[in-house]
Order: C-alpha cells, then structure tokens, then sequence
C-alpha cells in the first residue's frame, strides 16, 4: 500500500497532506526517513511513525470517515433526483458506508460517514446528547431578545428545542454570524431555530462534532478517524445516555 494513503486511511490527515508531511520529513518507515512519493509499505509488516510516533490503523473491517461536506451534496446513499451524494466523495472505498445523520443539500462541513451500525445509533440518537456546533449566517441584525430566545428554547411544531449555546461571532451591515451549539438533531433544525425568532439562516457551517473540528480539512476533503478518536466518541455518548 502507497505510505500517503496508509497514513490517511489512519486518520493521520487527508492524503494530499499526508504527502506534504511525507515530504516535509515527518514520516519514517521501519527507523527509516522517507521524503520520496510512491514509497510502498507493508502494513501487515512495517513500522510507520509521524513526528516520531508510531502510527495504528484501526485493524478491523469498520470505516469511520470525517468528511468537510460542500454544499450541493446530498448526505444519503443514493439520490432519486440523481444529484450528487456525499458518499461520491469518498474514493477507493470497496464496503457500503453511509452518512451519520444528515446535513442538508446546502450546509457544509463536519460529517462523519461509516459501516458502523451500532456507532451511528450511538452518534444520533438524543438520548446521546453528542454535542453539534454550527456557524450560521443569518439575516438582519439580530438582536439580544431572539438569542435569549434561541438559548432558552424555541417553539417549532416539533416541540420546543433544549437548551443552545449562542454566540454572535461577527456583525456585518445586514447578516450577523452567530455560533450556535446544539445536542439534538432534528431535521432542519438550526433553519428553523432561526427562521422560528425571525432571522432565516443564509449560510450553515458545521464546525464541529463532539471533540472533532476541521482542522486540515478543506471543503471536500476527508479523513479516517484514529481508533482513540473512534474509543472516545463511543465513551461520550455512553456517558451521557447513563446521565439521562
Ligand atoms: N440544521 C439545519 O437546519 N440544517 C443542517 O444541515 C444541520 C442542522
């Protein structure tokens, strides 16, 4: 198997910049630094180290994907209207994966994809509570009374939401950038939060996801997650389904 897609199938970063750190001279197979492209390694065999540290693969036949969606795809499987999916993203992939709840067509960022069954229930049930943040751009300039409103709870015919973190991030003339944390995962939900208090949503960004964020993701790039992550995710939301 190549190194940089070894690397990226650990979780270590996408494979475009696991080849920047391959030739930046962070990676050495077997004691050995590598800066060449191409090199292919044993993963059964060899020993492979980032920054000096050994690197795990997950050893199993799960998948778990971190995804930074683009807008104009559509999180499920397969689209009847034919339209692009996010599973499309993801390449070299030979078992079935699908996505980990949803995000519209329109709103980008932080989706995880897997063939794990009992991990996905775990990820979205409510009784969960994993913990979502969003950037969202909203019309207007909002005021102090809808996010209290937003933060205490909003009425949508679904029933009122929990409790939400708010925070305005930044103010231009006629949208306002608001942070938004959430633990359920209805349909549509920061939509209608905000449309609900007045303000429709412009733009939405999906930041983070638990203890998971973006960072060395461009828009459409992926990575596996590492088997802690996976660990830690799962302890998460067991915790919380006890407190409850
Ligand atoms: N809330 C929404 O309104 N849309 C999403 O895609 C995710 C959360």
């Amino acid at each position: 198997m190549r190194l940089a897609k070894y690397l990226a199938e650990a979780g270590i970063a996408s494979r475009r910049k696991a080849e920047e750190m391959i030739a930046l001279g962070r990676v050495k197979v077997n004691g050995q630094l590598i800066q060449k492209q191409g090199v292919k390694i044993n993963p059964e065999e060899d020993v492979v180290e980032v920054d000096d540290k050994i690197v795990r693969k997950t050893g199993s036949d799960k998948i778990y994907i971190l995804l930074n969606k683009p807008a104009g795809y559509i999180s499920s499987v397969h689209d009847p209207q034919g339209r692009p999916t996010v599973v499309d993203l993801i390449k070299n992939i030979n078992t079935r994966i699908y996505p980990v709840g949803r995000l519209d067509f329109d709103t980008e960022g932080l989706l995880l994809l897997t063939n794990d069954g009992e991990f996905t229930n775990l990820m979205i049930h409510p009784r969960y509570k994993i913990t979502k943040k969003y950037e969202a751009w909203v019309k207007g300039n909002i005021t102090e009374e809808a996010l209290n409103i937003l933060r205490r709870g909003v009425i949508l015919e679904d029933g009122i939401t929990a409790p939400a973190g708010v925070k305005i991030v930044k103010r231009k003339k006629d949208k306002t950038l608001l942070e938004i944390k959430i633990h359920e995962g209805r349909k549509r939900q920061i939509k209608r939060m905000c449309a609900a208090v007045g303000y429709p949503v412009i733009k939405l960004k999906r930041t983070a996801f638990a203890f998971l964020n973006l960072e060395g993701l461009d828009t459409g790039e992926y990575r596996y997650l590492t088997l802690d992550e996976v660990k830690k995710l799962k302890q998460i939301a067991l915790n919380e389904g006890v407190k409850s």
